[in-house]
């Protein structure tokens, strides 16, 4: 929901601010300092630089070009321009230790959040609508992401642990499995959104034909039915850049899955187990959730047919405005599981599993525990 007033406006910078925050301690607290400074695969950077270089960003977009303020360090600002350093060469700078980042950060944020106190959000481009602020808690959302994706690669003892996924509601039983979502024309993306990225504006109209799509994402245990009917060794299913993808690569299941006895295990955040099978397939491409589409006699949704569906009020049949993510927004009519789309293609493959939060699995420093 878009924060009406100057005050709403203050209240939801402050708590993405530290919803962002409390991530990225978690993701840098559950390890130690040989941990942090480490390359984990040079596809990442190491987690200390994630941390300072969020720090650095903030410094750079609200104490400086908002708030006016001076460079507090400006000889580390090239050790942390994303664009100067390609991450596998981030190792060898001279990165600030973890107790200096740590130190920075916690000062930047200090700072950040007097000027939160003191900001009107009006006036200049950066401050309309707290658009700097947005961009920069979204920052740090998105570096928590990439390091989430450093613990996958992370090799060594478990850091992270969460609890087991909430039930599901229990009406999914009874749950159509597909929908049929009206053709006709929507509105895709936003102009009204202040912290929507550039690539979501503007708002125009695009007509879809209509389609049915799937009311849950495909689980595990349907990917593994394709697995199971030679869908990795069987052309048909898959486009040629895909065939020729899975040739190169070798592929012959997703990612992190391994043959165990009869069934399959996958390792997760360093945990070797079972695969679930209700839980939404992940760690897949593009082309293997193609190919397991057209096995399924399905196929996956466009980015338009996607954000119809999502935009779709089934009670009054017409498309919904856009809400800010960090909302809890619910559309009438719509049951929510976990925090992303429950629709998912026909034949649709989830994006990602939100429904464990992780957290550390030694909690320390702040204390704080997974939820
Ligand atoms: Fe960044």
């Amino acid at each position: 929901m878009t924060p009406t007033g100057t005050e709403a406006l203050r209240d939801l910078v402050a708590s993405n601010l530290a919803t962002a925050r409390e991530r990225t301690e978690l993701l840098t607290g559950c390890v130690d300092d040989g941990d942090l400074v480490r390359q984990h695969s040079p596809l990442m950077s190491p987690l200390v630089w994630d941390l300072a270089h969020v720090a650095n960003q903030e410094e750079l977009w609200l104490l400086r070009e908002v708030g006016g303020r001076e460079p507090m360090r400006p000889e580390i600002d090239p050790l942390y321009d994303a664009f100067e350093h390609p991450r596998a060469e981030r190792p060898t700078l001279p990165l600030l230790p973890p107790g200096e980042a740590r130190a920075y950060a916690h000062e930047v944020r200090g700072r950040v959040l007097d000027l939160v106190e003191a900001a009107t959000f009006t006036g200049a481009r950066l401050l309309s609508g707290a658009f700097a602020f947005g961009m920069i808690a979204q920052h740090e959302q998105q570096h928590d992401e990439t390091m989430l994706i450093t613990h996958q690669l992370r090799k060594g003892a478990p850091a992270l642990t969460a609890p087991p996924p909430a039930a599901p509601p229990a009406d999914v039983p009874s749950l159509p499995r597909e929908v049929l979502i009206p053709g006709g024309p929507f509105t895709m993306g936003t102009s009204a959104e202040p912290w929507a990225l550039d690539n979501e504006r503007p708002a125009h109209a695009v007509t879809v034909p209509a389609f049915y799509l799937d009311t849950t994402p495909v689980t595990n245990v349907a990917f593994a039915e394709f697995l199971a009917d030679g869908g990795y060794d069987d052309p048909r299913w898959w486009s040629p850049a895909g065939w020729a993808h899975r040739q190169r690569t070798g592929q012959t299941a997703p990612l992190y899955w391994r043959r165990e006895g009869s069934g399959w295990v996958r390792t997760r955040f360093g945990v070797r187990e079972p695969v679930p099978p209700a839980e939404p397939v992940m760690h897949v491409s593009w082309y293997e959730a193609d190919a397991y589409a057209a096995w399924a006699g399905r196929r996956l949704p466009t980015e338009a047919e996607w954000e119809k569906a999502a935009r779709h009020d089934p009670v009054t049949g017409r498309s919904t405005p856009t809400r800010r993510r960090s909302s809890a927004a619910r559309r009438p009519g719509w049951r929510r599981g976990g925090s992303c789309p429950r629709a998912s293609a026909g034949g649709g493959i989830a994006p990602g599993w939100p429904g464990r939060a992780w957290g550390p699995r030694h909690p320390r420093g702040t204390g704080a525990t997974a939820r």
